[in-house]
């Protein structure tokens, strides 16, 4: 991941706060042993292993370390290993997977590899009690949990006890109590194994002491000294999407800098019906923040006149919104700072075992380049938080609680719904089928259980009857997905009755479409958007 142009330094290590650091090894699920220590009120951050030396560690201080699951085999000549002098340097230290079997080997123990692969739901017979499992697991109780592993450790490293074993594993949970060095063959830090995250909390609470100091109303109040500190008496523009991050980027900073801050909402006629005025009066009349509302929906239009192909609408979008952006923000006079809502998994560096790039699915567009192009320095105060600690913040800082729970929607809006050529026909069929689907789920109470909902039109006609007569009109299909961060995600089960409903609604009040299907594709191999 490249590094961001002009990055601050607004958002240091919280050195008041107690922190945990997690060393990566390529899991795909690091992530999520980050969000379980973030929820048991604990600061952390994810290092990949073989930039974490004793001496950086040292200096970033944390109060215990956790070594995470990866795809390689500690078997393997040259497979990675964690940092020298991890082991003296006196710290609780947490092993998960393929973090187990390293510590395991590096302590002087054997890890094999094994024929009887374990994957998915498997059970833990736990044989004592400790620190981690005080109040979350009984010595005797079976419990559930979530294993993925073909190697498997075989012979335990000196001062060690077992735990818990399992049929495929039986060092699936092993301590070392007096060093305090706890390892485990299980993701404790996926939903599969019910109770991971109260063992997480015990590590991080029980055994490395840490107070569960991180939350949101403390955050706000120290993000707020930061930016004053970085920005002083500097003036700073901050693009509003629409979306929950740059929102609360902006009420955040308006709370710190009050009227140095200028927003700028650029309606490139792509948005959905309403929103351009939702946002206006949220922020212009609500907040009282200064907000520049520039509609250029004709030149976006315009230029995407023809236009087809998805790679190529995205590309108009995010170089038109960049000058547009430049010329409004050239209208304000001396700008300074440029605030974005980056979010910490945009900044965490991913351990890559393949050397290569990865594939381009999809190019998202933002406001890329602007920062070089006006000289602009960036003020992130969003870079160590996670989207559900973004949305946290919000509610620390009153938003409003439906504007918190927005499902994302593409920078590139319905110009990426509107598979073929895009035309202000289409946009008002879109818009209007859009409107219904969305309110008949609010109605039913399913917004916040869906990660995104939305309407595509399609590029196809179909033949219809109507009354006596023959219709010929477009097709629109319905997308409704649950995940947990749009990476991966299913299909949303809705019933008969309300897909029926939806749909006789849809036929019956928007002209232009006489066919409703239903989309249940899941991400991969989907994608969430149609383009
Ligand atoms: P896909 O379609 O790739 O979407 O499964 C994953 C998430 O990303 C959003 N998305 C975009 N967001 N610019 C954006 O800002 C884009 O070009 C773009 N394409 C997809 C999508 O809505 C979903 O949340």
């Amino acid at each position: 991941m490249s590094a961001h142009p002009k990055t601050n330094d607004i958002v240091n290590i919280p050195q008041h706060h107690d922190r945990i650091l997690i060393l990566d090894f390529g899991s795909q699920v690091t992530q999520l042993i980050a969000r379980r220590v973030r929820e048991s009120g604990v600061y952390c951050e994810i290092w990949p292993f073989n930039q974490a030396t004793a001496e950086r560690i040292k200096a970033y201080n944390p109060k215990g370390v956790i070594l995470s699951g990866g795809p390689q085999s500690v078997t393997w000549e040259d497979s990675p290993r964690a940092p020298e002098g991890l082991f003296e340097m006196g710290l609780p230290l947490f092993g998960i997977c393929y973090g187990q079997q390293t510590m395991v080997e590096q302590l002087g123990g054997k890890v094999e590899s094994s024929d009887h692969r374990e994957f998915g739901r498997a059970y833990v017979d736990v044989k004592a009690n400790t620190a981690i499992t005080e109040n979350v697991w009984e010595s005797g109780a079976h419990e559930q949990v979530w294993m993925s592993h073909g190697d498997r450790v075989t012979a335990l490293p000196e001062g060690f006890e077992v735990i818990g074993t399992s049929d495929g594993a039986p060092f699936a949970f092993i301590a070392d109590e007096t060093r305090k060095f706890y390892a485990v063959q299980f993701h404790p830090e996926v939903v599969h194994t019910p109770h991971g995250g109260d063992l997480l909390k015990n590590f991080t609470h029980n055994v490395c002491g840490c107070a569960g100091d991180w939350t949101m109303a403390a955050f706000k109040d120290e993000a707020i000294a930061k930016i004053r500190k970085q920005v002083g008496s500097g003036k700073v523009i901050c693009g509003l999407s629409g979306g929950v991050d740059s929102s609360v980027t902006a009420v955040l900073l308006h709370e710190a800098i009050g009227e140095q801050l200028t927003c700028i909402y650029v309606d490139t006629g792509m948005m959905r019906a309403g929103e351009s005025q939702q946002v206006v009066s949220l922020f212009r009349n609500h907040y009282n923040i200064p907000l520049i509302h520039e509609n250029a929906s004709d030149k976006f239009l315009g230029l995407l006149q023809g236009v087809k192909d998805p790679e190529m609408k995205r590309k108009i979008i995010g170089a038109t919104f960049i000058d547009v952006f430049e010329d409004i923000a050239g209208r304000i006079g001396k700008v300074d700072y440029l605030a974005q809502g980056t979010l910490y998994p945009d900044v965490i560096e991913s351990v890559s075992f393949t050397g290569g790039p990865s594939v381009t699915i999809k190019s998202h567009h933002n406001v890329g380049g602007l920062p070089e192009r006006m000289d602009l320095q960036l003020v992130e105060p969003l870079r160590e938080l996670f989207k559900d600690e973004v949305r946290d913040l919000g509610r620390a800082l009153g938003m409003p609680e439906d504007f918190i729970r927005r499902h994302p929607f593409p920078g590139p809006g319905l110009a990426i719904r509107l598979p073929g050529e895009i035309t202000a026909e289409k946009l008002d069929i879109l818009r209007k089928a859009d409107t219904i689907y969305l309110e008949e789920i609010q109605s039913a109470g399913l917004y916040d259980a869906i990660w995104q909902a939305f309407a595509v039109l399609l590029p196809v006609k179909t033949v219809g009857v109507m009354g006596d007569d023959r219709t010929y009109d477009h097709v629109c299909a319905l997308r409704a997905v649950t995940s947990t961060d749009g990476m991966t995600a299913d299909y949303y089960h809705f019933d008969h009755d309300f897909l029926s409903r939806v749909s006789t609604r849809i036929i019956n009040e928007v002209r232009g479409i006489n066919r409703v299907v239903y989309d249940i594709t899941s991400k991969p191999p989907g994608t969430i958007e149609w383009e």
